[in-house]
């Protein structure tokens, strides 16, 4: 499993992380996500995301309770109604009984709401002065929601969360440049895409096909190692399958070459020109 620093933390973070969003919650599913977890982590997908919103908290602290605190790296996030200066505070201090931990590794505001975006940051900048979190990020923010936040905040941010995989590349015009400057990790969610996977026989499907032949891996994996192959970038698909976690955690070894890039490039191009950033 390849590994990187993440935004201005020094942490060394695997490219592959696990999601849970969707995770089963329910008594008689609940031991297989703990396995399927579990299974991800012996095989370095050691970053873990998992949100208020979730439900997974107590899926991910089961997890985890035997192993070593300082192998991992936990984020959760805040739901934006309650990202108050208090609410903040209040639900990283309940997230973090959910998961069992005394502190989080990083934990974000998941999407921009209502409540003024300086609470919300003073908020988390009292978690870091008060050792509950050790770095503080954002998800779901497009460029001026990343400049703004870059005006207000006196600790790094350390990462902006958000939908970007090979079929949406719309970020790479300004966000990911912006991120990158500002040594803000992004973290790639849904990275298999909200469609189905172009199939064989299409012009998509079939460079997706051959640079998977090419490297013997799968197209999954190819779109896995599509998305880090920016060095800024990581990504956390969520897998409950054990096929699944085997194949996702496969993907932290491959390297696409420029010739694969290019040719995705040409059957997947990245919009010309800047657009709103796509939310899921
Ligand atoms: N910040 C945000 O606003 C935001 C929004 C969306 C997601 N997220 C985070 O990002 C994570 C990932 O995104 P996502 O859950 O939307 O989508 P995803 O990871 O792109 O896709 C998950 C789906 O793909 C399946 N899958 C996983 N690995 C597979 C493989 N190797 N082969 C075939 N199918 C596979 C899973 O099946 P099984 O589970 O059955 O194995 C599940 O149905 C979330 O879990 C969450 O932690 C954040």
């Amino acid at each position: 499993m390849q590994s990187r620093t993440f935004g201005q933390t020094g942490e060394l973070v695997p490219v592959i992380g696990q999601g849970t969003w969707k995770f089963p919650t329910d008594k008689n599913e609940f031991d297989g996500a703990v396995k399927a977890l579990r299974q991800g982590i012996e095989l370095g997908m050691t970053h873990i995301d998992t949100a208020e919103m979730y439900k997974s908290e107590e899926v991910v602290g089961q997890a985890i309770k035997t192993l070593p605190r300082e192998k991992l790296f936990i984020v959760s996030k805040v739901m934006p109604s309650n990202a108050t200066f208090h609410g903040t505070i209040e639900a990283c201090e309940q997230s973090l009984r959910n998961l069992g931990v005394d502190y989080l590794d990083c934990y974000l505001l998941h999407w921009r709401g209502s409540i003024p975006l300086g609470e919300t940051i003073r908020g988390l900048e009292k978690l870091i002065d008060d050792g509950k979190i050790r770095a503080m990020g954002v998800s779901n923010f497009d460029v001026y929601d990343i400049e703004e936040a870059l005006g207000i905040a006196k600790h790094p941010i350390a990462c902006n969360q958000i939908l970007y995989n090979i079929f949406t590349r719309g970020p790479e015009r300004q966000l990911m440049p912006l991120c990158a400057t500002k040594k803000i990790a992004i973290v790639a969610y849904t990275p298999f895409g909200e469609k189905r996977i172009p199939e064989k026989g299409t012009e998509g499907g079939d460079v997706l096909h051959q640079i998977a032949e090419k490297h013997g891996t799968t197209v999954r994996q190819i779109l896995l190692s599509f998305t880090v192959h920016d060095s800024n970038v990581f990504t956390i698909p969520k897998a409950v399958k054990e096929q699944h976690v085997t194949e996702n955690a496969g993907a932290g070894k491959i390297t696409l070459t420029a010739e694969d890039i290019r040719k995705i490039d040409q059957a997947f191009p990245a919009p010309k020109n800047p657009v709103s950033l796509e939310m899921n």
